[in-house]
């Protein structure tokens, strides 16, 4: 099989990449290791900048979005009972849009599937050759039966635990990692969320946040040790515990339901450099991962995609090729600051094991400032709403 763009991962990042290639003429395959069901069936975070709106509109995807996206105008932040707003829109100008990742892959599917874009699922063994070359190839495996895509380029969108990254050389290859000690054990409920918008709370029992998918499902997460295990909190044990870490109107306004999703994530930041190697890019969480605090993962995938669009549309329509050349550097560029910001919200929010009373007199310092500063608010909803691309 040929093809223009070879993308590996049916992700968010993938599929995104796909549609805006193919708005523009430009042909390309999806590789996704897992079934559609699956991937459809992953419960990620759910705040979208301005920056990958924009995105979907261009790809054609933003029907949807419009029509049962929320807009949020600012977030809550609470500490020792006190409750304050970030007013994102009065700051910066702009809003951000609460609309599930779950959503937005839906609305790319069915967006690939309207414009009969081909994509193969439950592949196996996928290998990249010859991404140093001019001419790279893809082999994999469906249903036992081997296949190989002659391409022009390989976008390496299979997320953390893909084989895109580990195909640059190790004396290429530089990884930059920390793991924090702990997890947001996390779920979902049909229950009305307690606030309009989203509630971040440092409590001394540790983080919590209240998020929420629409006026009927609620998203709610508590900090928990890096060992523990989502079967092993009864739904009442999550509440109450939630309750405990929110401000005592806010608990007491609390509705509670069963639970139709629970899980644990860890908490990791990692940058790999560089994003390019020869004729193979690497896009979203292939190449990075931050913490869920601020929610930019899906964020910082979509920034990726666009600066890779823009630079294969640069190649293929206009014969260009300097942002190919300039990808690594744009994207790692932004890439870092993403990565600072969900590093300091989370430093911010979170009680750490080997927190000294000192440390947390910091931290309640800085909680205060934030409070009070409207420079430091700023500078908090300028990242937010999402540094611009
Ligand atoms: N071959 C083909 N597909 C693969 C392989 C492989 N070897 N390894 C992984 N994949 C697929 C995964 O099954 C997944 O569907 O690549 C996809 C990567 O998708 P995501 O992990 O969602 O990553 P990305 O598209 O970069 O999205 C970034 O979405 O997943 C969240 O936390 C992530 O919020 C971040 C954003
Ligand atoms: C979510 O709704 O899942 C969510 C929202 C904000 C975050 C992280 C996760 O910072």
């Amino acid at each position: 099989m040929k093809t223009q763009v070879a993308i590996i991962g049916g992700g968010p990042a993938g599929l995104l990449l796909a549609q805006l290639l193919h708005v523009r003429g430009i042909d390309s395959i999806v590789l996704e290791r897992r079934s559609r069901a699956h991937v459809l069936g992953r419960i990620r975070a759910g705040v979208l900048e301005q920056g990958l709106v924009r995105l979907l509109e261009a790809a054609g995807c933003a029907d949807r979005l419009h029509a049962e996206g929320h807009v949020h105008h600012g977030t809550l932040i609470a500490h020792a009972d006190r409750v304050f707003r970030i007013d994102f829109s009065a700051l910066t100008g702009s809003p951000v849009v609460v609309y599930g990742q779950t959503e937005v892959t839906r609305d790319l599917y069915a967006a690939r599937d309207a414009a009969r874009g081909r994509t193969e699922f439950e592949v196996e063994a996928v290998t990249i050759h010859g991404a140093d070359t001019d001419a790279p190839q893809v082999s994999y495996a469906v249903g036992g039966e081997a296949r190989r895509i002659e391409c022009d380029f390989v976008a390496g969108c299979d997320g953390f635990h893909g084989v895109s990254r580990r195909t640059i050389p190790d004396t290429v290859r530089r990884e930059f990692e920390k793991v924090y000690p702990f997890g947001w054990l996390g779920i979902l409920s049909e229950t009305p969320p307690v606030s309009e918008e989203l509630i971040y709370a440092n409590s001394e029992r540790g983080f919590a946040l209240c998020s929420m998918r629409n006026p009927r499902l609620s998203r709610y997460y508590i900090q928990c040790a890096p060992g523990e295990r989502a079967e092993d909190w009864s739904d009442a044990a999550f509440w109450d515990e939630l309750r405990r870490r929110l401000p005592a109107d806010t608990a007491a306004a609390l509705v509670t339901g069963p639970s139709i999703e629970k899980s644990i994530a860890p908490l990791r930041s990692f940058v790999c450099e560089p994003m390019r190697w020869g004729r193979l890019f690497l896009c979203g969480d292939a190449a990075h991962i931050v913490p869920p605090t601020g929610a930019k993962g899906l964020n910082t995938a979509a920034s990726d995609v666009h600066y890779l669009w823009h630079a294969l549309c640069d190649h293929y329509l206009n014969g260009c090729d300097d942002g190919i050349d300039r990808y690594s550097g744009r994207a790692l560029a932004r890439v870092w600051k993403a990565e600072r910001f969900s590093w300091w919200f989370s430093g911010l929010l979170h009680r750490f094991p080997d927190q000294s009373a000192f440390d947390l007199k910091m931290q309640a310092a800085e909680l205060e400032f934030l409070r009070t500063n409207t420079a430091a608010q700023q500078a908090l909803a300028e990242n937010y709403v999402g540094l611009p691309y």
